[in-house]
């Protein structure tokens, strides 16, 4: 990763600015505070620096710099967000990755999506024509309304076998760019015609809006219901949900998803009002999709059809969102009801009531598990639970709870999950330093509430006392570089800090911090402007921070002294005994003048 980049990235975008397109931002004694999307929060608890670059919330503790923001929200990776940002700020990521096809596949996918462009206004057009009557009588009967017909771009194909294939034509694409396109088919003697025909057309976009694919409903007889586009260079099945860039603002805001199985379910909810609905399409809820909805929002409510195949289906989902340590709950419709026949029969009012009865996404498959699975069957189910988390720390919160919704005693499910107790937290094999064992590049996403620092061993203690020092005080780095800081650090983690700060330049350091690091790092800072020290507290620390190293130093100066002592005594070197010994004196004396 090109360093020189990232920092380019930071130095010109300014993160409150960004903070600002998705949190209401106030400024409070030289900074700016807002509600954080990433945790179920109202109150402002998360602080934007815009000097230094970073966002820290007091609450959940998500921080990081204007990259990790941007890609958390938008649900993008590191490499993502970084290019996004870096294309606003017209920062060239040349030296990155030299890629001499990346230039052509990007021109590649544009062009695809101008096709799509181009034929979602063709369907749109279509449904306003003549030709569209029956789709607007059905549209109408269906209950929805000019609005949210607008709003999700609906549109319709005409039953014609060239109809898109005529005016994609006539705008100079080609048949076989239609076909790589997924708007157009081919069968096997080469004939090439339109894949949609006789159907109401849903628009499938991606997070900026733009369409990517499209869904087709059928709406006189024929199978089959529903036809999606195919995957394309721009669009991949169990990649995208349905309606999610419509729904995001809500999302961050509310700090709920509301997700459903169907296109119709994910318009009439938007109707009705509830803006943070979207759906998964026709195919099972993949862990990228869960990933990229925790980028807005902290619990997702699933809404399911209450008959047997969607209790099923809510069983899959939730276990797929807990395993990504996502909170959620599962909503469960009456029998033989989905959402959009309900709410156009009962209004929000009967919808209201199944959201109120709603278990949590863990209580509802401890108790389908319980109901409806042979014992051996509920043992496979938790097992490959606890053994498939994302993140290794996640088991200490889900253990006790499976357990006991199980009726079995934490040992014994702990013995039989294969989970050994020293995994746990604060005691981890390694035993020092925070949260060593919580694998690295799943930090994005939802995570879990990252472990508490102070809640860690003496030594740990010491060292994150004495490195907010240099972190709080750049400026005496070099200084206590030379004095041998490092020495009066007990802990790995702390030196491996200690060793970035000694060696980043001035204000650069966060790019080489991990993620523990940075949370640290920015907790530091963080603390420093709610508590900034006189001058002579600042010195009184000072020499607190140089007596401990000097300390330190007399100690080791010590041990050395009672090496050469032993060795000295071993080989009977009696003029060497003698002045180790005076030293050793000499040096405990000094001790003593000073305590
Ligand atoms: P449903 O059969 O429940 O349809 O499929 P629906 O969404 O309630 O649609 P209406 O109300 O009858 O118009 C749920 C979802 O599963 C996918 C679609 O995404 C659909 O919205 N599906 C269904 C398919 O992809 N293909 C199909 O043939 C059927
Ligand atoms: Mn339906």
């Amino acid at each position: 990763m090109d360093r020189s980049a990232i920092e380019a990235v930071k130095a010109r975008v300014s993160i409150a600015e960004v903070v600002r397109r998705y949190v209401d931002l106030k400024p409070v004694s030289g900074r700016w505070m807002g509600a954080c999307p990433f945790h179920q929060e109202t109150k402002p608890s998360m602080s934007v620096n815009d000097e230094e670059g970073f966002f820290y919330c007091f609450g959940c503790q998500a921080s990081g710099d204007v990259i990790d923001f941007y890609g958390r929200i938008n649900g993008l990776d590191f490499r993502e967000a970084l290019e996004q940002l870096a294309a606003e700020a017209g920062i060239e990521l040349g030296n990155v990755a030299p890629d001499p096809q990346a230039a052509e596949r990007k021109a590649r996918k544009n062009l695809l999506m101008t096709m799509h462009d181009e034929a979602s206004e063709w369907f749109r057009r279509n449904l306003r024509m003549a030709a569209g009557e029956t789709a607007r009588r059905y549209l109408s009967k269906r209950g929805m309304t000019p609005d949210v017909i607008e709003k999700f771009g609906l549109g319709y194909s005409p039953d014609d076998w060239h109809g898109l294939l005529n005016h994609l034509n006539s705008r100079g694409r080609t048949p076989d760019l239609g076909v790589e396109a997924g708007l157009l088919s081919k069968n096997d003697k080469g004939n090439i015609y339109d894949r949609f025909r006789g159907r109401l057309i849903f628009p499938i976009q991606n997070l900026s809006g733009r369409v990517i694919a499209f869904g087709g409903r059928i709406i006189t007889e024929g199978e089959p219901k529903y036809l999606n586009s195919s995957d394309t260079p721009i669009y991949k099945k169990g990649d995208h949900l349905y309606g999610l860039h419509l729904a995001r603002t809500t999302m961050t805001r509310s700090k709920r998803a509301l997700l459903t199985e169907g296109y119709m379910d994910v318009i009439s909810l938007h109707q009705f009002g509830y803006t943070d609905a979207c759906g998964v399409l026709g195919t099972a809820l993949t862990s990228d999709q869960v990933k990229r909805l925790a980028g807005f929002c902290s619990r997702v409510d699933l809404v399911f059809d209450g008959d047997n195949a969607g209790r099923k289906a809510a069983l899959k989902s939730s276990r797929m969102i807990l395993l990504q340590g996502v909170a959620c709950r599962a909503v469960l419709l009456p029998d033989g009801e989905d959402v959009d026949s309900l709410l156009q029969t009962r209004g929000r009012d009967g919808f209201e009531a199944c959201l109120a009865d709603a278990p949590s996404g863990l209580d509802f498959c401890l108790e389908t598990l319980r109901a409806q699975f042979a014992p051996r069957e509920i043992m496979d189910w938790a097992k490959s639970f606890m053994a498939e988390l994302a993140d290794p720390s996640l088991r200490a919160y889900y253990l006790p709870r499976i357990a006991g919704g199980l009726g079995l005693s934490e040992a014994d499910f702990r013995r039989d999950a294969g989970v050994a107790p020293a995994r746990y937290a604060g005691q981890g094999q390694q035993g020092r330093g925070p949260a060593r064992n919580v694998p690295q590049g799943q930090g994005r996403g939802a995570q879990p509430r990252p472990r508490n620092l102070t809640a860690c061993g003496k030594e740990d203690k010491d060292d994150q006392y004495f490195l907010r020092f240099p972190i709080q005080y750049p400026d005496y780095v070099p200084e206590l570089a030379r004095r041998g800081f490092g020495q009066i650090l007990g802990t790995q983690w702390a030196r491996d800090i200690w060793e970035k700060l000694k060696h980043a330049q001035q204000g650069h350091v966060m790019s080489l911090l991990n993620e523990e690091e940075k949370r640290f790092y920015i907790r530091c800072r963080e603390e420093m402007r709610e508590n900034v020290l006189s001058g002579s507290e600042l010195l009184d620390e000072w020499e607190h921070i140089c007596n401990k190293i000097a300390f330190g130093q007399q100690k080791q100066d010590r041990q050395q002294l009672k090496e050469a002592l032993r060795e000295a005594q071993i080989s009977g070197d009696s003029r060497r005994i003698d002045e180790c010994f005076r030293a050793l004196e000499e040096s405990l004396r000094r001790d003593d003048e000073q305590h």
